[in-house]
């Protein structure tokens, strides 16, 4: 990883010139979780569909530390279990990436002990992990904090339990749910999250041997198996397939709708989508939505004509906190006067800094609430002045408001925009942006 790498990016002054296909790749946040879930195997795993991302290859990497073998053949990803000698995750490579606490909840089912940085500060939050400590408690584990590490043990293996989570956590629900998946009886699971991505792991693992029903809801049943490992049924049917990414499709719609006369973006899954499909309709984007694919066709109306919205970041079906910094700046361009109320995250509005920079006119209500109005024109900044991807999503906010913009723009921190998006720039260009990524 390069954390040195800039996009050179030459603005649209305002024009609809984009035009082409987007291909959407699987959803990060699901493949980082199936990556965790393999560790509950008793041979190797394929995971299909697998986004080449820098946090899926850092979990990768924490994963081979661990001694497991892991191996990438283009979007899939070969993981064999069977050699792990340790449950030490790599404090490191996980301090970079907060997912990769997932891994506790597999390596103590299976191992029955595993140690994790306490986390530090992070751009979007606090974001602490008492939850997942006091899941474990009621699990009958035991944690010691030594040197900044935790170190979670359960010698005489995991019990089932009763957990009533005070938010509905998208970690928090998968890592106990792992932890749970080979205890001996029941683990019930109460105020769960009900992301698609929790869905699309936990099929999967009931494919190959595991008892888990209600995901998708609030509430999670997880019939142990007896410290049985699970097994993939045979080839290939029970390879793990990851979902489309709903934010990457969210995050190219907000894209089409600002930039493109016409762009299709293909392999989504729309009904994972509404709320944000919903929204862009009300607010005059013309969508022509099919089982697996969105068009925008014939955009030849001015943004200024799209009309604003207020909204709340909210759990799935909710409006994604990942779409909160694209949507702002999609918001700078409308008419009239929008509010965004950020209600997972604490501190995730540091981008709109650079938006204001660009001439965007944002007040900054409270740490979770701010107003935009439009429209603004984004123009370049003075010399050396030069945008910043303060985190993934807030770096593709700021890759399009630059894309919006008059003349050119210098985005630095590329490396956490590819946390969470592939090639980016190819894709772009693909459409007839010009980006172009250099190093400095
Ligand atoms: N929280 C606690 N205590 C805990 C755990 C969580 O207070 O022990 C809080 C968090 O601080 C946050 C809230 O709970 O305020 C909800 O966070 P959640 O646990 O649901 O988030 P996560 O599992 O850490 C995943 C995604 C994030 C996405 C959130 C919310 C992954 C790898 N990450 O994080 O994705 O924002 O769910 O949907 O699945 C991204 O992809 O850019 C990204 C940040």
């Amino acid at each position: 990883m390069n954390t040195k790498e800039t996009f050179h990016i030459e603005g649209l002054a305002g024009q609809k010139k984009l035009q082409g296909t987007i291909e959407i790749k699987g959803a990060k946040n699901a493949s980082l979780k199936a990556i965790a879930a393999a560790i509950l195997f008793d041979k190797e795993v394929t995971l299909e569909n697998v986004p080449d991302t820098n946090d899926i290859e850092t979990i990768s990497e924490i994963l081979r530390k661990l001694g497991a073998k892991v191996t990438r053949n283009g979007d899939k990803i070969k993981i064999d279990p069977t050699t792990i000698n340790s449950t030490d995750i790599d404090p490191e490579l996980a301090k970079g990436m907060r997912a990769s606490v997932v891994l506790t909840g597999p390596l103590l089912a299976r191992f029955g002990r595993a140690s994790f940085p306490a986390p530090g500060g992070c751009v979007i939050g606090a974001r602490p992990i008492d939850l997942f400590i006091d899941g474990y408690k009621k699990m009958g584990a035991t944690i010691t904090e030594r040197d900044n590490l935790y170190i979670i043990e359960a010698k005489n293996g995991l019990k089932p339990f009763e957990f009533f989570s005070p938010i509905q956590s998208v970690g928090v629900t998968e890592t106990l749910m792992m932890a749970a998946v080979l205890s001996k009886g029941k683990t019930l699971l109460k105020n769960c999250a009900m992301e698609p991505e929790i869905s699309n792991v936990a099929e999967w693992l009931n494919e190959c041997g595991a008892k888990i029903s209600g995901v998708g809801t609030t509430i999670i049943n997880i019939e142990g198996t007896n410290s049985k490992l699970l097994s993939p049924a045979g080839e290939p049917n029970s390879n793990y397939v990851t979902i489309p990414d709903r934010i990457e499709a969210g995050s190219f719609l907000l894209l089409g709708a600002l930039c493109a006369k016409e762009l299709t973006i293909n392999n989504c899954r729309p009904d994972h989508m509404e709320i944000v499909t919903n929204l862009l309709i009300n607010s005059g984007v013309s969508l022509e939505i099919s089982k697996t694919s969105i068009k925008i066709s014939n955009n030849t109306k001015p943004n200024s004509s799209f009309k604003p919205f207020n909204i709340r970041t909210h759990e799935y079906p909710g409006f994604p906190t990942d779409l909160q910094s694209p949507l702002v700046t999609f918001l700078s361009q409308v008419t009239g006067e929008s509010a965004v109320f950020e209600t997972i995250y604490e501190g995730r509005f540091k981008y709109t800094e650079d938006l204001l920079k660009m001439g965007a006119n944002i007040t900054i209500m409270n740490p979770r609430e701010i107003l935009i109005k439009g429209p603004s024109q984004f123009s370049a900044l003075p010399e050396n002045e030069e945008l910043s991807a303060h985190d993934i999503r807030a770096g593709f906010a700021v890759v399009l408001a630059a894309l919006l913009g008059t003349g050119k723009f210098i985005v630095n921190n590329v490396h956490l925009i590819d946390r969470g998006y592939e090639s980016l720039e190819n894709r772009l260009q693909s459409l007839g942006a010009n980006v172009t990524r250099k190093s400095k």
